[in-house]
């Protein structure tokens, strides 16, 4: 049987992505945040998951207004890194969990969660800086991820988003998802994106380290009183992009204790601003 044994969540800043490709991580500014994933990037090895579920947001890359799915779940076997403009990240290409996802995507359904399945997709930001913050440095050639990847792309960029009950409840079927698949898988599930951000109108530059520091505190201890709390909520306190963090909410949704187990252990909390124009929040729990 499959498990989902910790989860990880990140902000995703793209500036974060493109300090580590340029080689600035050592500068004043960027050290104390590079600091703060130390301890991550030795847990990820102590702990290295046979497949990462990896809940982030794309920013108009791989989706457009065209086409906008609320939940779209990536079944393909493997991911090229997006051009966002300045060329593809300098990146390995991402392998995918196509047996796994399948499954996934079949057991969520019947769950009657209503997933757009995607065969096609690059991936940007969202789905590489964590990846590059966990991991460290990778040769885009000689290198690798260390697992294949399932990507979870939710829309947080367009009108109307998913609310977080909504994804907290999401987070608990992917859980029970997965404890249904037949092979002994180490799973982990990520929730990237946030914290506090806006990134346009009068309000950009926004950050509210109170509004970071009690979610944070939520998502430890009662992520069933953080999912009650209205989109626009998010919005008003955190900045328009600080609605990025219901996405965190799938995964904590998917931890043992929102099925009947035991709390998580934290095994990490880290918190920096500024990070570009975000701040940066980062937690890591172990179901025991
Ligand atoms: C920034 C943050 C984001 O979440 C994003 O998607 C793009 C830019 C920023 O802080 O610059
Ligand atoms: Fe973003």
């Amino acid at each position: 049987m499959a498990k989902i044994t910790a989860s990880v969540f990140t902000s995703h800043v793209p500036a974060i992505g493109a300090a580590m490709d340029l080689g600035k991580t050592h500068e004043p500014y960027w050290q104390p945040l590079f600091k703060g994933y130390e301890y991550s990037k030795q847990w990820l090895k102590d702990n290295k998951p046979d497949v990462i579920f990896l809940v982030f947001n794309d920013h108009a890359t791989a989706f457009s207004l065209d086409m906008i799915p609320t939940f779209a779940i990536g079944t393909a076997a493997s991911y090229q890194p997006a051009d966002e403009g300045w060329g593809p990240r300098p990146v390995p290409v991402v392998q995918g969990h196509p047996e796994l996802a399948a499954h996934i995507a079949q057991s969520v359904i019947q769950q009657d969660f209503d997933l757009t399945i995607v065969n096609k997709m690059d991936v940007d930001h969202g789905l590489t800086v964590p990846l590059s913050l966990m991991c460290g440095e990778q040769d885009p050639v000689k290198g690798a991820w260390p697992c294949p990847v399932i990507p979870f792309a939710v829309n947080v960029v367009q009108y109307p988003v998913p609310s977080g009950q909504r994804c907290l409840n999401l987070g608990k079927a992917i859980r029970k998802a997965v404890e249904s698949f037949d092979k002994d898988l180490n799973v982990q599930i990520w929730g990237t994106g946030g914290m506090s951000h806006q990134l346009q109108g009068p309000r950009a530059g926004l950050i509210n380290k109170e509004f970071d520091a009690a979610f944070m505190d939520l998502m430890i201890q009662d992520p069933e009183a953080q999912a009650a709390v209205p989109h626009i909520n998010y919005v008003r306190e955190a900045g328009s992009e600080g609605i990025e963090l219901v996405m965190w909410l799938i995964a904590r949704g998917a931890m043992d204790d929102l099925g009947g187990g035991p709390a998580p252990k934290v095994k990490h909390r880290f918190y920096h601003v500024p990070a570009s124009n975000t701040a940066v929040g980062h937690l890591i729990l172990e179901n025991q």
